[in-house]
């Protein structure tokens, strides 16, 4: 028999990309290759792009010419291009950098088996449509291969929202469910394989609203469902826009006992102004009094966001109101970014933020919020809560793990309890992590 082929996938950007390229080197898989970790190795080189960083693509073609030797002493080595800068640049890829033999974007993943054979002819293969079908359906996972105790699946794509920074309803096309019934089938394979924790995916993962067998439902609904599959312990889902937050899903974080207390609810300006300008749709006071029923449902819950700070525009001002609304809301855990230009979207053509300035105020609030986060962790101290045990730890007869709130926390435990989800006593709270003892 010959040597499997081998496949490097090097994955940028948000966890929609981490979970595409499992489903990747799944579609692949199913061609013979293993996944190595040195491209070195590799028969096949992917390249999962983003676009949301500044010069997202200009990085690409760097990353893509340290390529030129390998493929020197290797021709049969294939490299291509997958994500959203994919999607963004498409044929202008292989234009650029003629070492690329495939490009493929988010939406064509279940082709990748049809593409990598046309490369083997010595052919370039280009996808980067919006097709019709579901790509999961396409992508058969192995034969029930053992999993660890966590795992991402996709249950939305898309956007329609039209934030004015953003590339994502350019790249991503516009707002997809997946069916219910394939969404409940990939979590009990997961469940089957080892998974304890599922997190649903989404751009906008609240405005889910897959077809079920009695019309659509929402995502409080596909919550429910997965709250009954035998040995799942724990849901949580990512990311939240705060105008789909409905009713029926604030009350699951109160009554669903295996969804977490966790929820990522980015407000991106604590200004109206701003705010209406990125065309949000909503505005700072309906985000607060959003906040409060949240927490009146689960006083407990640990609130995540993003912030974009320097959008064209914003004044000193706006920006103490941004400063205004994290001191009101209190934040767990934050992503805040400067403001940076995505060719094509609205907001490129606005008077732009000096750039020092910009970056004053992301320093500014990032300490604030990195007050914030510490405050709230330190405040785990003494409270008992759950940790699903990932993995051992630096020390001897040490677990990592992370708790119901998403805190990194480390404990003396038998290995047999990797995992499992067990109850454990905060003692400590570190720089980034909590120490615990198995009560
Ligand atoms: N759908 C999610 C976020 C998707 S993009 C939402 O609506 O919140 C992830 C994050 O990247 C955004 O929340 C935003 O904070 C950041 N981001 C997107 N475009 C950006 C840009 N042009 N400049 C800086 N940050 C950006
Ligand atoms: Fe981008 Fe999120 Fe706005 Fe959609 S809602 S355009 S994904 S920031
Ligand atoms: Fe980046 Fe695309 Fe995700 S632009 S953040 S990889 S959707």
């Amino acid at each position: 028999m010959s040597e499997p082929k081998k496949l490097y996938i090097k994955t940028y950007g948000c966890q929609m990309n981490v979970y595409d390229s499992e489903r990747m080197a799944e579609a692949l898989g199913g061609k013979g290759y293993v996944e190595t970790q040195t491209p070195e190795d590799a028969d096949m080189i992917l390249l999962n792009t983003c676009h949301i960083r500044e010069k997202a693509a200009e990085k690409v073609y760097s990353e893509l010419g340290r390529f030129k030797g390998l493929k020197a002493e290797k021709p049969d080595l294939k490299i291509g291009v997958a994500g959203c800068v994919a999607q963004a640049e498409g044929e202008e890829i292989m234009r650029r950098q003629p070492l690329v033999d495939l490009v493929v974007g988010p939406q064509s993943y279940h082709r990748l088996p049809e593409m990598e054979a046309k490369t083997r002819q010595g052919a370039k293969a280009l996808d980067t449509d919006f097709p019709e079908e579901d790509k999961f359906e396409h992508l058969k996972s192995r034969p029930k291969a053992k999993r660890g105790p966590t795992a991402f699946l996709t249950v939305q794509e898309g956007c329609d929202k039209f934030c004015a920074f953003c590339v994502v309803p350019y790249t991503r096309g516009a707002e997809v469910s997946r069916p219910v019934d394939r969404v409940l089938t990939e979590a009990r394979d997961l469940v089957e394989r080892g998974v304890r924790e599922i997190t649903l995916l989404g751009q906008n993962v609240n405005a889910y609203h897959g077809a079920g067998a009695d019309g659509d439902w929402s995502l409080a609904r596909l919550i429910w469902a997965l709250n009954d599959i035998d040995g799942l312990e724990r849901i949580r889902f990512t990311t939240s826009h705060p105008n789909d937050m409905d009713d029926d899903l604030i009350a699951a974080h109160g009554d669903c006992p295996k969804l977490m207390p966790y929820l990522h609810l980015p407000v991106q300006s604590g200004s109206n102004r701003i705010l209406k300008r990125m065309n949000r749709s909503h505005d700072r006071d309906s985000y607060l009094r959003l906040i409060e029923r949240i927490r009146a449902a689960r006083p407990d819950i640990l609130i995540s966001g993003d912030f974009i700070v320097g959008f064209p525009e914003e004044t000193e001002e706006d920006f103490r109101d941004t400063l205004d609304l994290v001191e009101q809301v209190k934040y767990g855990q934050c992503y805040s970014f400067k403001y940076s230009t995505r060719p094509g979207t609205p907001a490129a053509e606005r008077p732009q933020v000096d750039d020092a300035e910009a970056s004053d105020r992301l320093q500014r609030l990032q300490a604030l919020l990195s007050r914030q986060q510490r405050e709230l962790q330190d405040a785990m101290v003494g409270r008992t809560v759950g940790v699903l045990f990932e993995k051992t730890g630096r020390l001897d007869g040490q677990l990592v793990g992370k708790s119901d709130h998403l805190h990194a926390v480390y404990v003396q435990a038998d290995a047999s309890l990797l995992g499992q989800v067990a109850q454990v006593k905060i003692v400590e709270s570190n720089t980034n992590s909590l120490g615990g003892v198995l009560v």
